[in-house]
């Protein structure tokens, strides 16, 4: 069963003469449960892809069709704020620059999602996750004072925090050192995979894109 399903896929920048095509014609299918790493050089359009997919940013011809909870739903027939409802129920994702909240402390940006969603009991799960990922002391800090690398499994533990059906993750290694890298990897893989979440990894790192069931190259 495919959870991401983008089929002849579109995408450019700017109008008229200026329009440049970023993604062209493509296709891709994501299995419930499937990792797969997206990679390329810089600029060759992996974040504007986990963005479409995100329903960030819309497609310009082609579809894209998310599966949440036993249904279907194309992204490219749906409004920009029904994308949004769908990307907070099914979609979690951890940006190439964090995006954390800067007003809101670190175990508050990880009960957000399950906040929005009206989960019950956030602290406590948010909390959980925050502790797997070596951050159990940081609990009530704000993002500002932590370094680079703790932000980003702070936006890791958030990502994750609803229980996403789709996982999507920029570049979530680009900040760290090796230890925390592999951290950060065997968080995302293991609980994608005991989540049954598809997951899609943007990543320079060869060592990410070897984790995953499937390598997809974007050429420039
Ligand atoms: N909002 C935008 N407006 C205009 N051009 C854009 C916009 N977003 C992306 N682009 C262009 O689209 C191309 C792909 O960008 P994208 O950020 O998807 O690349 P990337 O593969 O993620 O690169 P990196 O590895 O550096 O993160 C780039 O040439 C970029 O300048
Ligand atoms: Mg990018």
């Amino acid at each position: 069963m495919s959870a991401i399903c983008l089929n002849g896929v579109r995408k450019g920048f700017g109008d008229g003469s200026r329009y440049r095509r970023v993604i062209d014609d493509f296709s891709l299918d994501v299995a419930t449960g499937e990792s797969v790493a997206l990679c390329g050089p810089s600029g060759s359009g992996k974040s504007t892809m986990l963005n479409l997919m995100a329903g960030l940013l819309p497609v310009d011809a082609g579809t894209l069709t998310l599966r949440h909870e036993g249904r279907s739903h194309d992204l490219s027939r749906l409004g920009e704020s029904e994308r949004t409802a769908l990307r907070r129920r099914a979609v979690g994702y951890v940006f190439q620059f964090f995006n954390l909240v800067p007003t809101l402390t670190v175990i508050e940006n990880v009960a957000l999602p399950l906040a929005l969603n009206k989960f019950g009991s956030r602290l406590p799960e948010a909390q959980r996750r925050l502790e797997a990922l070596g951050l159990g002391d940081r609990l009530d800090a704000y993002p500002e004072t932590l370094s680079g690398g703790e932000q980003q499994r702070v936006a890791i533990a958030r990502a994750l925090a609803h229980a996403p059906a789709i996982l999507l993750a920029d570049e979530p290694t680009g900040n760290l050192d090796a230890r925390h890298s592999e951290q950060v990897a065997n968080a995302l893989f293991a609980e994608a995979r005991r989540l049954g979440s598809a997951l899609v990894v943007a990543t320079h790192s060869a060592a990410v894109a070897e984790r995953a069931d499937r390598i997809v190259e974007l050429a420039h």
